[in-house]
């Protein structure tokens, strides 16, 4: 019997996935081409956090975003990271490499939600303090924005002689308000991620390791926070666990941070919070950001964000507020 060449199929080999090497040198040509940089959240992939010029917090990568000189910020994270980067920084072309990046806690809080209800409490004069995982529209409608590194030190300054409304997440809002003695009145929001911890998971691992401290992010409802050893943003794990006494510690968060625990912090011991059934709280809006879809956002220059002028200009206000107030 004969084979004609139509009849032979292909190689495996010649419909092999580009590896993570040729696809890492694909993207550093691109970024060279595009004047791109890229900027990651600690949740993202080890992988893309490796690539990245900038990896950090919510605070962070705003920073990061406001003063970057190139022309394409590629944002590693979910959509309102990379929607707060164009309200910052307008001029620049912000790429998201997934654009289904999406976040619960900003859906937890839609605008025409907020926009309602403080047109129902319009006597009521709220100062509206929002955290940044929000939408353009939510902070349009902010006095100020916050994130989890600097939250105490904004709702702090507040104005005193009005009522706050804290938006979207309510655990932040919980803890802020026992930082600050400031009493606020709180949006029903949670993240779906650090919802899943439970009590009692956290103490049989406690129970595991007698000599870890508990790390945990304050997005954790409270039954978790009272648990822990230290309460902080991503970013400010780092220096506590390095300046600690404690050689282990238990992270109660998304498990991305626990790579740049591990590179920034090699002497010391990180463990993952265990859940339920599955070993450990992966936020899937953050995992949806590949190495690939790096590289072919940079090809293609597209998914791209953009914001309506008017609205950015206004949301634009309680971001730099927030700016301002966090230097
Ligand atoms: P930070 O990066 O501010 O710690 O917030 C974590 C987070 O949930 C981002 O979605
Ligand atoms: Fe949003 Fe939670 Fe994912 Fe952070 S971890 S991006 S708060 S869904």
């Amino acid at each position: 019997m004969t084979f004609s060449a139509l009849d032979t199929p292909a190689p495996q080999c010649y419909i092999r996935r580009m590896s993570n090497g040729d696809l890492i040198a694909e993207i550093a040509r691109l970024k060279k081409e595009r004047n791109a940089i890229i900027l990651a959240h600690s949740y993202q992939r080890p992988e893309i956090q490796d690539i990245a010029d900038f990896v950090g917090d919510s605070l962070a990568l705003a920073r990061a975003a406001q003063s970057a000189r190139c022309d394409v910020i590629v944002f590693c994270g979910v959509h309102f990271m990379a929607e707060t980067a164009c309200i910052l920084n307008p001029t620049r072309t912000v790429l998201l490499p997934d654009a289904d990046a999406a976040c619960s806690l900003e859906a937890s809080c839609p605008a025409q939600d907020l926009a309602a209800f403080l047109e129902r409490e319009k006597e009521k004069n709220y100062f509206v303090v929002a955290y940044v995982n929000c939408s353009i529209g939510v902070k349009a409608l902010a006095d100020v924005i916050v994130t989890s590194g600097n939250a105490e030190r904004i709702v702090s300054a507040a104005p005193a002689d009005r009522p706050i409304l804290f938006v979207p997440d309510q655990n932040l809002g919980a803890w802020t308000a026992a930082k600050t003695g400031r009493p606020m009145t709180l949006w029903n929001g949670a993240c779906h991620v650090h919802q899943l911890f439970t009590r009692d998971t956290l103490l049989s691992m406690k129970e595991k390791y007698p000599n870890a401290k508990i790390v945990c992010h304050p997005e954790c409802a409270e039954p978790i926070r009272l648990l822990a050893d230290h309460i902080c943003s991503t970013e400010k794990m780092i220096p506590y666990c390095r300046e600690a006494e404690a050689t282990q510690f238990i992270i109660v968060t998304e498990t991305g941070i626990l790579h740049r625990l591990r590179k920034l912090v090699p002497d010391k011991e990180f463990i993952p919070v265990q859940l339920g059934t599955c070993s450990c709280a992966e936020c899937e809006f953050m995992k949806l950001n590949t190495l690939e879809k790096i590289r072919n956002c940079l090809r293609d220059m597209a998914p791209e964000v953009r914001v309506p002028e008017d609205l950015r200009l206004r949301a634009a206000a309680p971001l730099e507020r927030m700016l301002e107030l966090s230097k």
